[in-house]
């Protein structure tokens, strides 16, 4: 029998073991599945022709889905084989900021840039949207691709959180288009959700992005998501029976974030245990369930939901009444409707990623647990003002 204290010893031990999972957005994972395929075919791109439609890669997908976590990594990679990568997110002066990242990253690689004009990172190089001469960030990486470091391979472009098509976003891939055309060793890949990536593949000037590569990201697989779990427990000396390994690499939908969540809460549970309790129970796991929807609901489903119309939230309480996949007629009849009506919502909830229409006539849900979050009853909890008037007699 060991003593109290070693088991204490132990116990505290094993509460230190760091817990390896990243349930934060856009956080590198330890381990990142299933994306090899993706990140090496983007990376042999670039070490080919530049004129292929790959080297314009577009990826898109809803929130959680990892595309912030793909984009690190291809950067990662592009960088191992020579490019200077310019990591940059949507929304701001993007011309500005990846100047400002090209400047950084050309001091972190000791490049020599003694052939670029004198002060090239001194002054901004904001778009001036009026002008229809070359622009200032178009010359300047002409320039530097012609006369700075001769040991990169080219720049290679990430431009994160994709949302709408401003100005700034909209220049930059029209240079971008002309640097390509004129045969500078520019590559860029984006990502965004579904609905932002379609509305800036769809634009009329950009028509070049349409020729560009596509990729709608998909879950993970259930047996990297079994083997992975299996891998991080067993490392840690937490041996879960085959059943629960089982259990909870479903619950995750192959949906990475959910990945993340639920084999974070299991993990935590397991470094809370006695010494001697090495499995979870089916308490533990009804526990992490609802730690995990409650994580999911906070931080993807309300924002989802949030950004819909009241007739689209009307579509997915209707669908939600199902099990499996439903009808569109009795989404039609469930909301009173017409199917033609309907059909411009449907289009939306689909390029929007949200459900699928895999099967004529049919839509189902592409979010895990969304089902389950639109059954709930809806609205903020009211506010009840004073509760303890009556016990005062007031
Ligand atoms: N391929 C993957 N394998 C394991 N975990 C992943 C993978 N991709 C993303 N994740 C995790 O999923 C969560 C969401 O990833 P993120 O890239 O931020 O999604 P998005 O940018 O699509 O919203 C993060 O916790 C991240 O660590
Ligand atoms: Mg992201």
């Amino acid at each position: 029998m060991k003593s109290l204290k070693s088991l204490k010893s132990l116990k505290k031990s094993k509460q230190e073991i760091l817990n390896p999972f990243s349930p934060n957005f856009g956080q590198l994972p330890e381990s990142i599945l299933d994306r090899e395929g993706l990140v090496s075919s983007y990376i042999g791109t670039l070490s080919g022709k530049s004129n292929s439609p790959e080297w314009t890669t577009i990826f898109s997908g809803i929130r959680g889905s990892g595309k912030t976590v793909l984009l690190g990594e291809i950067a990662e990679q592009a960088k191992k084989e020579g490019w200077i990568v310019l990591k940059i997110t949507a929304g701001g002066n993007l011309q500005n900021e990846s100047l400002a990242i090209l400047s950084l990253e050309s001091k972190k690689g000791n490049f020599d840039i003694s052939g670029l004009s004198v002060g090239f990172f001194g002054f901004s190089a904001g778009v001036n949207f009026n002008n229809s001469e070359i622009s200032s960030w178009r010359t300047k990486i002409m320039e530097y691709l012609d006369k700075g470091p001769k040991n990169i391979k080219g720049i290679l472009i990430c431009v994160d959180e994709v949302q709408k098509l401003d100005n700034s976003l909209r220049t930059l891939a029209i240079d971008y288009q002309n640097l390509l055309q004129d045969k500078y060793k520019i590559a860029m890949v984006m990502a965004g959700l579904p609905h932002a990536i379609s509305d800036v593949i769809n634009d009329t000037v950009l028509t070049f992005l349409r020729r560009s590569n596509q990729i709608f990201l998909s879950g993970i697989e259930y047996r990297s998501v079994l083997n992975s779990y299996n891998a991080i427990f067993s490392k840690n000396g937490f041996n879960l029976s085959k059943d629960n390994y089982k259990i909870i690499s479903k619950m995750t939908s192959g949906y990475p974030y959910l990945y993340q969540l639920i084999g974070y809460y299991a993990f935590e549970i397991c470094t809370h245990k006695e010494n001697d309790e090495i499995d979870l129970t089916s308490k533990d796991i009804e526990i992490i369930k609802e730690k995990a929807e409650n994580r999911m609901a906070k931080s993807v489903l309300e924002p989802i939901i949030n950004s819909l119309s009241e007739k689209d939230k009307d579509f997915l309480r209707a669908m939600s009444i199902d099990d499996g996949k439903s009808k569109i007629a009795d989404v039609s009849s469930r909301t009173g409707m017409s199917k033609s009506y309907l059909s411009q919502y449907r289009k939306r909830l689909l390029e929007s990623g949200l459900i699928t229409d895999s099967e004529r006539g049919y839509v189902n849900f592409a979010v895990p647990l969304l089902r389950e979050y639109m059954r709930k009853p809806f609205g903020m909890p009211k506010f009840r003002g004073f509760q303890d008037m009556n016990e005062y007699g007031e």
